[in-house]
């Protein structure tokens, strides 16, 4: 079909306010937070599950790309169109469609942003745990593609663990429903599990039921400072394995705490090695219980301990934390932040040693590297700043990257716990996953024989 007859086509679906092709608006829609960049010929903020159905449909039939898309906020190239075609912005689909918190649930639309949803349940007294530094931005139709989770997943879990169900539009625009609203079922294949993390390479998310839980009484935030990030490691892996499970549990090293420190000084992070910052939630006992357990086993590993004296410190603390992305390019403002290598999870007790190397590869490198990061689930973002308009900085970078990645994986490791794959990864994956990848290979091929949906990612 003539590009002409698709925008007839295209139009005739969702109408011409719905439909973006000057190259103008097209650049916009040309990236995500990383470095991989595609222009789409169309951009499309479908309105309706019906709508996304018949889109979907027509470019299968003519074979065009189609790139989901929520805030844009991923950094792997996840949204970014990088074989063209159709971007669909999904973040006029952004409605509570039913809160049913008898059944500790709720049913929405994939563009609603994480914080408004949580906004929406604080006054019931429930929240949504999973929680990226992009909550702010960030949509769930986003977060439920990429599994992605944050800050708390260390005692709640992924988002993974949140979703019952979704409504989704396959590659030939069949809708279909998976899982129920029940919090056990065995009926069938895990399908919701196979769409969660599938990056829209399998189907489109239109619709999703969510666990939500009710929010605590009480938390409280424990700043523990060490030496170097290896004794940090070393006390994450004690307090875990002492049965305490923290709400929280971050790093952030040394540059990291001077980026912060620089971008706004009134927080004023202890200067140390590295820090971790503990948070404990639930009812005022177990809050006390579970900072004092905090600070016995820490004690002999850190320098320092200071506990928030009250919200307004604890909440400092924890902004303090999300200003993290924005800070890194504080430590040097010739440098600029570059998403690549920068996601690795590992097994728990490999931390020190992975924390350890990270350092050995900045110095082999004469790259600084800025660890910070959800280090209570074996998360750690390894943030680094170049030059951009310098090709030696980016040889430096692409090669200690690929170091951190190959480290990871060697000791039992993954090259992305939660940011996703996309472009930026994808070339990781046969090492990773092994024979796994010939399997997802088949099942790609399976949902989308055509090879319409978000194609160039995850490696099928
Ligand atoms: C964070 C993002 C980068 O943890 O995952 O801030
Ligand atoms: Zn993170």
């Amino acid at each position: 079909m003539q590009k002409s007859d698709l925008l007839k086509n295209l139009q005739e679906i969702v109408g011409n306010e719905r439909i973006s092709t000057s190259t103008a608006e097209l650049y916009c829609y040309s990236c995500d937070a990383s470095q991989i960049r595609g222009m789409p010929d169309f951009v499309l903020r479908p309105a309706s599950t019906e709508q996304v159905s018949k889109i979907v449909r027509l470019a299968n039939e003519n074979e065009i790309p189609v790139t989901p898309r929520g805030a844009g906020t991923g950094l792997a190239g996840g949204a970014v169109p990088v074989e063209g075609g159709i971007v669909l912005d999904m973040s006029s689909m952004n409605r509570i469609m039913e809160m049913d918190l008898d059944n500790l649930q709720v049913t929405i639309e994939p563009g609603i942003v994480q914080e408004k949803l949580n906004e929406a349940l604080e006054p019931y007294g429930f929240f949504f745990p999973p929680d990226p530094g992009s909550s702010a931005m960030c949509t769930l139709g986003g977060l439920i593609a990429n599994n992605g989770s944050g800050m708390r997943s260390v005692k709640y879990g992924t988002t993974r663990n949140y979703v019952l169900g979704l409504e989704i539009v396959l590659a030939d625009g069949t809708v279909i429903n998976t899982g129920s609203k029940t919090s056990k079922s065995v009926a069938g294949y895990s399908l919701t599990d196979l769409f969660v993390g599938s990056e829209g390479t399998l189907g489109v998310i239109t619709k999703a039921t969510l666990k939500v839980r009710a929010l605590p009484k009480e938390r409280s935030v424990l700043l523990a400072s060490f030496d170097n990030p290896e004794l940090a490691g070393k006390a994450v892996v004690k307090v875990l394995s002492s049965g305490i499970v923290p709400s929280a549990c971050e790093i952030l090293d040394r540059n990291i705490i001077e980026a912060i420190n620089t971008y706004d000084p009134h927080v004023g992070l202890p200067k140390a090695g590295a820090i971790i910052m503990f948070e404990v939630d639930g009812t005022e006992n177990s809050v006390r219980e579970g900072i004092e357990m905090i600070k016995d086993v820490c004690s002999s590993l850190a320098t320092s301990i200071r506990a928030a004296s009250d919200k307004t410190e604890r909440d400092e603390i924890w902004a303090a934390r999300r200003l993290v992305g924005a800070a890194v390019s504080r430590l040097d403002p010739l440098r600029t932040r570059v998403y690549v290598g920068e996601d690795i999870g590992v097994p728990l007790k490999e931390l020190p040693g992975m924390l350890h190397k990270v350092g050995e590869i900045s110095k082999e490198f004469n790259l600084p590297i800025m660890t910070y990061g959800h280090i209570g689930d074996g998360n750690l973002h390894t943030g680094m700043c170049i030059d951009v308009l310098d090709e030696t900085d980016w040889d430096k970078l692409n090669k200690a990257a690929d170091k951190i990645h190959r480290t990871a994986i060697s000791i039992g490791g993954t090259v992305t716990a939660e940011h996703g794959v996309g472009s930026a990864r994808a070339e990781y994956m046969g090492l990773e996953l092994g024979k796994g990848l010939d399997v997802m290979i088949l099942i790609k091929n399976a949902l989308d024989p055509k090879g319409i949906l978000n194609p160039g990612k995850m490696g099928v």
